[in-house]
C-alpha cells in the first residue's frame, strides 16, 4: 500500500513578493490554474502498480483552512493533515507522517513545489522502486543534471541493484559550485528530485540510528496529538523541542541502504524566479501584448503582475514582479538572492 506524504510546510522566501508567509508558494497557482499543492495532490491519485491509501499532508498549522479549501476544490475528500505548530524542516515532518501511517505502508514523500510533466514516467519509476522498498531500502529519484546547480542534492550512482535501479554510492546535499562542477564532470551523478519512497518503519529505523533525539521528540508529539476530523495537532511542547534538520542532511547523507531510480519525467523545482522563468511560456515573446505586460523587443524577460501593466522596451534578461503593493526588478540568473530580501525587509520593519 502506497501512502502519499505531501510536505507543504516550506515558506518559499525566494519567490517573494508573490509568495508570502500567509500564503507561501505551494498554496499559489504559479504554473497552472491549480496551485502547486493541488497539482501535487492530484498527481498522487491512482497508480497502476499498487493501491494508494489516503494522503497524509504535513503543513504549518496556520494554513489548515486554505489546505482544506484547496483539496476540496480538487475533489480530494479523504486525507489527513498533520498541522505543525512550528517548522522543524523535513526530517521531523516526515517522521510525524511515518508514525501516523502503518509500519508496512510505503510512504511516497512528495514536496509540494515541483512540476512533473510526464506522469506515466513517474509512475513507472515508482513501480521500479517498489521491490527494493519492500526490502527496507530508502529510495530516491534521480534527475539528469543540466548544470552545476547548488540548490539540489547530488546522488553518486553505484552498482545496479534492480531493474533500472542503482545503489547510492554517496549522497551530497547542496554542494558548493566547485564540488557540483566536479560531480558533473565525473558523469555518474544525478540530482535528487526531493521525492522519496520508503516503508514507514524503514524510515523510523534510520531515524533511530542517526537522529535519536529527533525521533524521541516526534514520538512524544504524536503520542500527545489532538485530533479534529482530518486535522491532527502534534503535541506542541515536544515538537518545539525537536531538533530541526532536512531529511537530506539528517538521514540520506548518513544512511547506507539507499537506492536511486533515474527518471526522466519533465521534472523541475519551482524554487526561484529563474526556475519559474524556465518553466514559463510567458518569457519567449519578444513582443507581446497581455493584460499585465507590453513587451517591445524585450528578450528573455519574465513579467508577473497582479495589477499594473508593465512595459518593457528593448531590455534583456529581466524578471519583473509586481505583487501586493511591491515591485521587484531583478537580473535573470540572480534570483537566489531574493531570499535576502525578506530578511532585509524584516530588518527595517
Ligand atoms: N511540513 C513541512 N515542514 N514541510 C516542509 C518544511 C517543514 O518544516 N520545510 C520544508 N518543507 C516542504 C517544502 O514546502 C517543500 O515542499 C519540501 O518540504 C522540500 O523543502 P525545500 O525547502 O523546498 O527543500 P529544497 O528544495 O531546499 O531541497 C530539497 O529538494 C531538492 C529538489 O527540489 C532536497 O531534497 C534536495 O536534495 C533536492 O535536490
Ligand atoms: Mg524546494
Amino acid at each position: 500500500n502506497i501512502v502519499p506524504v505531501i510536505l507543504s510546510g516550506g515558506s518559499g522566501t525566494r519567490l517573494w513578493p508573490v509568495s508570502r508567509p500567509e500564503r507561501p508558494k505551494q498554496l499559489l497557482p504559479l504554473t497552472a490554474d491549480e496551485t502547486m499543492l493541488q497539482l501535487t495532490a492530484v498527481r498522487t491519485q491512482g497508480f497502476a502498480s499498487a493501491s494508494v491509501g489516503r494522503p497524509i499532508l504535513v503543513s504549518n498549522a496556520a494554513h489548515a483552512d486554505i489546505i482544506d479549501e484547496q483539496l476540496k476544490q480538487s475533489g480530494i475528500d479523504e486525507y489527513s493533515v498533520i498541522l505543525e505548530p512550528i517548522g522543524r524542516n523535513t526530517a521531523p515532518a516526515i517522521a510525524l507522517a511515518a508514525l501516523e501511517a502503518q509500519p508496512a505502508d510505503a510512504l511516497l514523500v512528495m514536496p509540494s513545489d515541483h512540476v512533473i510533466d510526464d506522469l506515466p514516467a513517474f509512475h513507472d519509476a515508482i513501480a521500479r522502486a517498489l521491490p527494493l522498498v519492500a526490502k527496507g531500502w530508502l529510495v530516491t529519484f534521480g534527475i539528469t543534471p543540466n548544470g552545476p546547480e547548488t540548490g539540489y542534492g547530488y546522488i553518486q550512482m553505484g552498482e545496479t541493484c534492480g531493474d533500472g535501479v542503482h545503489e547510492v554510492a554517496r549522497f551530497v546535499e547542496k554542494p558548493d559550485v566547485a564540488n557540483a562542477q566536479r560531480m558533473l564532470a565525473e558523469g555518474n551523478h544525478a540530482w535528487n528530485a526531493g521525492i522519496f519512497l520508503f516503508r514507514a518503519d524503514a524510515y523510523l529505523t534510520a531515524m533511530e540510528k542517526h537522529q535519536p533525539d529527533m525521533l524521541a521528540n516526534v514520538q512524544t508529539a504524536m503520542a500527545g496529538a489532538k485530533r479534529d476530523g482530518a486535522h491532527i495537532f502534534p503535541g506542541a511542547m515536544a515538537f518545539h523541542a525537536c531538533p530541526s534538520d532536512s531529511v537530506d542532511y539528517a538521514i540520506m547523507e548518513r544512511e547506507t541502504q539507499v537506492a536511486c531510480v533515474p527518471v526522466s519525467m519533465g521534472w523541475s523545482d519551482v524554487g526561484s524566479w529563474d526556475s519559474l522563468h524556465a518553466v514559463s511560456t510567458r518569457c519567449t515573446d519578444e513582443n507581446a501584448v497581455r493584460g499585465d505586460a507590453l513587451l517591445l523587443g524585450a528578450r528573455n524577460c519574465l513579467v508577473h503582475s497582479d495589477g499594473p501593466r508593465v512595459t518593457l522596451v528593448d531590455v534583456d534578461d529581466l524578471i519583473v514582479v509586481v505583487s501586493q503593493g511591491e515591485i521587484m526588478i531583478l537580473k535573470r540568473g540572480e534570483s537566489q538572492k531574493v531570499r535576502k530580501v525578506t530578511e532585509a525587509i524584516k530588518a527595517i520593519a
